[in-house]
Order: structure tokens, then sequence, then C-alpha cells
């Protein structure tokens, strides 16, 4: 079956897995949540008490490690070993973890082949980091998703306030322009957009319009 892949890859904070759950909704989509799948292998290190800075420790937890996913109308669950994790990944502290298994060259390689399989047998929406460049390089829509630091910060501040934690404006705009860097500076994989990627900056347009943009260039292409 001939499927059509639409990726989309950006920063943390740009509204990726937002956006990506509202197209795959509109198209009748799967919608894959890449990060969810790096997560899940920093849930298991953390769990299991391993040092996520520990190369070899990590790599020798994968044969140990089994990622399901779920599909249903609330979007994408996932199952790590059989349990359903989709909310324990969201811990902040899972979101190091995940950050520092994510750099591990054996760990990319170990999700390469599970995220390719899903877009060969479904329609999918995939977001990530490099789902446009390295997952899906044949993808038929590419997009790349961004937002300015100074907005992005804006939207995490806002999002902690009313969670109630006390946390300052300045503090997070250097956490992310640093995870920035580090993120498309890294060896493996940097989060850059693909020389076919459109490029979507959604400082100042609503998820709507943002969805909007994506369900049109996809008229335009299937
Ligand atoms: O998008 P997120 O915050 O859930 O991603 C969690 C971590 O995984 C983040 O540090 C970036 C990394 N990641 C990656 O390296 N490649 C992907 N395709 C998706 C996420």
């Amino acid at each position: 079956m001939k499927t059509f892949r639409i990726a989309i890859d950006g920063p943390s904070g740009a509204g990726k897995s937002t956006v990506a759950k509202a197209v795959a909704k509109r198209l009748g989509f799967l919608q894959v949540d890449t990060g969810a799948m790096y997560r899940s292998i920093g849930l298991y290190v953390y769990e299991h008490k391993k040092d996520p800075d520990d190369k070899a420790a990590v790599i020798a937890c994968l044969p140990d490690i089994s990622i399901d996913l779920g599909f249903s109308d609330e979007g994408q669950r996932i199952y790590l070993n059989g349990r359903d994790v989709s909310d324990d990944i969201r811990q902040n502290v899972i979101s190091l973890y995940a950050s520092k298994v994510s750099a591990i060259p054996e760990v990319r390689a170990f999700l390469l082949g599970m995220q390719r399989k899903v877009a060969s047998e479904h329609d999918v929406v995939m977001d990530g980091r490099d789902i446009g460049t390295v997952i899906l390089p044949d993808a038929e829509l590419k997009i790349f998703q961004t937002a300015s630091v100074k907005e992005r910060a804006k939207r995490r501040f806002d999002e902690l306030t009313a969670k109630g934690q006390a946390v300052s404006l300045d503090d997070i705009k250097r956490e992310i322009t640093e995870r920035d860097y580090n993120d498309s500076h890294r060896a493996e994989a940097p989060c850059v957009p693909a020389d076919d990627a459109v490029i979507i900056d959604n400082s100042n347009i609503t998820i709507e319009e943002n969805t909007e943009i994506i369900a049109l260039l996809y008229e335009m292409r299937k």
C-alpha cells in the first residue's frame, strides 16, 4: 500500500504535537509522536536507576525494551513492555532523560525501524526532529514548524505558571536558547529543516491557522 506521509519537525515548544494531532484527526491519518518513543526509553532508564550519561549502560537496556503504539480518537498511546506509560513520560525529569538518550546513535537506530514501519503501513503525521531528514527522507510533505524563542518561552511560562510552578521568564528563555543550540548542533540527527521542507513560523498565527496551512498543502500534493 502506498501511504501518504506528513513529517513535522521543529524545536520543542513549537506546538508540533498539538498541530500533528489536529491534522491527523482532520485527515483521518495516524499521529505518531516520536518524542514519546525517546521519552519511553528515558523512562525505562530512569526507573532502572541507570545513568543516562553512561552510553554503554543505556545501550545494554535496549534488548529488554519493547515499545508499542496504540491509536485512538484521543491520539497516540504508548506502551513500554506492555504498560501504558503515556502519562508517566510527561514528567519533567523524563524530558532530561529523553534528551540524553536521544543523542545515542544506537538508541536512534533502535527506533528507526519502528518509525519507518508504521509509516509504511498507515497514512501518518509523524512529528519529531529528524523525520524529514533521516526517518522519512522521501515523505510526501515535510513541514519544519517553529516559533520565536520569545513566543515559545512565553507559552512555556504560561503553561508552568498555570500549573502553579514559580518560574522566571528569563530562565526559560535561556534554557530554550541553550536546548535549541544543542539540538541543532548535535552530531546525530540534528534538528534542522530538510532542504524541501516548508517552514512555518507560528509565532503570530493560531494553532487552527497552522493546521489549516498543512491541510491545504496536503490538498495540493495528494
Ligand atoms: O518532542 P519531545 O520533547 O517529546 O522529545 C523528547 C526528546 O526526544 C527531546 O529531547 C528531543 C528528542 N527527540 C529526538 O531526538 N528525535 C525525535 N525524532 C523526537 C524527539
